[in-house]
């Protein structure tokens, strides 16, 4: 029993130093949706599950506001990020994993 114990002890903190490491910027992020409203996109949760930043921020920087931005300066169009996201989702769900909303009002709310 004190050995099983242990054993959980140690998980639960290698779980809370996984966390520090993918710690950097906020837990969940509102992008602005436009005409159909705003998007709250959990962040922590997809740098937990995808380890991989650059499969998102090789589209745009690690700044708040850097989607708005590069939309702005012409670097990204409208919707580039959106179906970044929607891409990913339909992928994931395809291979019978755990995934994300693909329908428009499960993203955007008033
Ligand atoms: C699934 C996509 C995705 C992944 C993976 C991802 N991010 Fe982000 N990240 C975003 C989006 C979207 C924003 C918001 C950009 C904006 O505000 O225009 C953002 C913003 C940020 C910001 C600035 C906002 C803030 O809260 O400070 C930082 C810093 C950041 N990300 C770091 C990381 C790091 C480090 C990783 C990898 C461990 C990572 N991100 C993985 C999508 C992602
Ligand atoms: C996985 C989440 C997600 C789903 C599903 C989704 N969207 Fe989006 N949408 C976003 C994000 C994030 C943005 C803001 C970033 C961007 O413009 O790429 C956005 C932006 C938009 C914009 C604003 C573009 C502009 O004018 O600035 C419109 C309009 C839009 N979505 C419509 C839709 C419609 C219609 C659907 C359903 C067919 C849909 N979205 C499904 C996440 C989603
Ligand atoms: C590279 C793949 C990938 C990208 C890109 C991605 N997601 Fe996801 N998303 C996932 C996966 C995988 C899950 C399921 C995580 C889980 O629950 O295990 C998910 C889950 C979600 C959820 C549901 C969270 C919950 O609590 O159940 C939302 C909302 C979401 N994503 C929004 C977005 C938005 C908005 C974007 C774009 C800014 C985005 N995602 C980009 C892979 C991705």
């Amino acid at each position: 029993m004190v050995k099983k114990a242990i054993v959980v002890g140690c998980s639960v903190l290698s779980l809370a130093f996984a966390g520090v490491a993918f710690a950097a910027g906020a837990e969940s992020i509102v992008l602005k949706g436009g005409a159909p409203g705003n998007v709250t996109f959990p962040h922590k949760l997809h740098q937990e599950k995808l380890k991989d930043c650059n499969l998102c921020h090789k589209m745009f920087a690690k700044e708040a506001g850097s989607i708005e931005k590069d939309i702005a300066s012409g670097k990204m169009k409208k919707k580039d990020a959106m179906k970044m996201c929607i891409d990913c989702h339909k992928a994931t769900k395809a291979k019978g994993q755990p995934s994300g909303p693909t329908g428009c009002s499960e993203c955007h709310k008033k």
